[in-house]
């Protein structure tokens, strides 16, 4: 793994993410026991997000100094060079030489493997426009494994954005290296799932539906992974209101549901995932969100240490 940029979940084997889990195991004891590491100590990691970001930046940042190492995060637009007029490539190449590895967050698919070519040293992708998310996908996969102590077999149901969530996509991409039991794809009709992962997953064997809705499902789930609509992404807003609060996952939806259901979401909620939820044995998604942490930390660990 060392040396190695991180741009789309599907660039690793199922080995290699099992690694990444086990390393992840021990970040997570060494936080629990309030153990400090010093494994990166010296090392900088650049934080480069051109858009939003709560969780997957932060995290980033906290692995690191949780590993002895440190930041360094390109400051938003208004008072970096890039309102001089800067380019991508010129900011990539200044964060390569000051930095270990790049985390880079972009709205332009490809933005990433843009700056991977350019870098000397790893990029990792923290998202890219409607497409990529391997590090959210690697802490997803990781939350079931917590979960329900494994991956397979398991049946699975996305619900929501699958058109343009790259979490969702990410995540489906993610579950065709290991073997799912099945998975539905419940999304209204303008937001199913692109061709090219279906083709993906027929091409790795897995068994998939498309529904359009959860009820019909619900009570099949071993894992319920819930995204919000990317309003965001929408050419045309008009669009966007046509499926706007076009479902709902709550107490309700959930009646019927197996006792060990486990409800993941990469989050931000807005309105698609009620609080009612929060409150029950399913809601696993602020652990998923916590596991961040040390997922990120072994990722960092094996790109920088091996
Ligand atoms: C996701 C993202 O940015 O793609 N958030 C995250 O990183 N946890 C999901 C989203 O924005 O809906």
């Amino acid at each position: 793994m060392r040396g190695r940029d991180v741009l789309t979940i599907t660039d690793f084997t199922r080995q290699e993410l099992e690694a990444l889990f086990e390393e992840a195991d021990m970040m997570l004891s060494a936080l629990k026991e309030g153990r400090r590491l010093r494994v990166l100590e010296g090392y900088v990691l650049a934080t480069a997000f051109f858009e939003p970001s709560t969780r997957t930046k932060l995290s980033f940042q906290a692995a690191m100094l949780r590993l002895g190492g440190s930041y360094i995060d390109l400051p938003p637009e208004e008072v970096s060079s890039r309102a001089k007029g800067e380019n991508l490539a010129d900011t990539i190449r200044m964060l390569d030489s000051y930095a270990d590895a790049i985390v880079i967050r972009h709205r332009v698919e490809g933005a990433a493997r843009f700056a991977a070519e350019i870098a000397e040293h790893p990029v990792i992708n923290g998202g890219d426009g409607t497409r990529d998310h391997p590090t959210q996908a690697m802490i997803d996969l990781y939350t079931v494994r917590k979960a329900l102590g494994k991956i397979d077999g398991l049946t699975y149901g996305v619900l929501g954005d699958l058109k343009y969530g790259r979490a969702a996509r990410s995540f489906i991409l993610g579950l065709s290296l290991f073997k799912p039991g099945k998975v539905y794809l419940i999304s209204p009709p303008q937001l199913a799932c692109r061709r090219d992962v279906l083709e993906f997953l027929e091409e790795r064997g897995v068994e998939y539906e498309e529904a359009s809705s959860l009820a019909s499902v619900v009570g099949e789930l071993d894992v319920l992974y819930v995204t919000r609509i990317q309003r965001e992404r929408f050419p045309d807003p008009a669009e966007y209101e046509k499926v706007r609060g076009s479902y709902r996952v709550s107490l309700e939806a959930l009646k019927g549901a197996r006792e060990h259901l486990v409800v993941l979401h990469p989050l931000p909620r807005v309105d698609e995932l009620a609080f009612d939820v929060d409150a029950t044995k399913h809601a696993w998604y602020f652990t998923q969100a916590a596991f961040g942490v040390p997922v990120r930390m072994a990722l960092l660990k094996m790109i920088l240490k091996g």
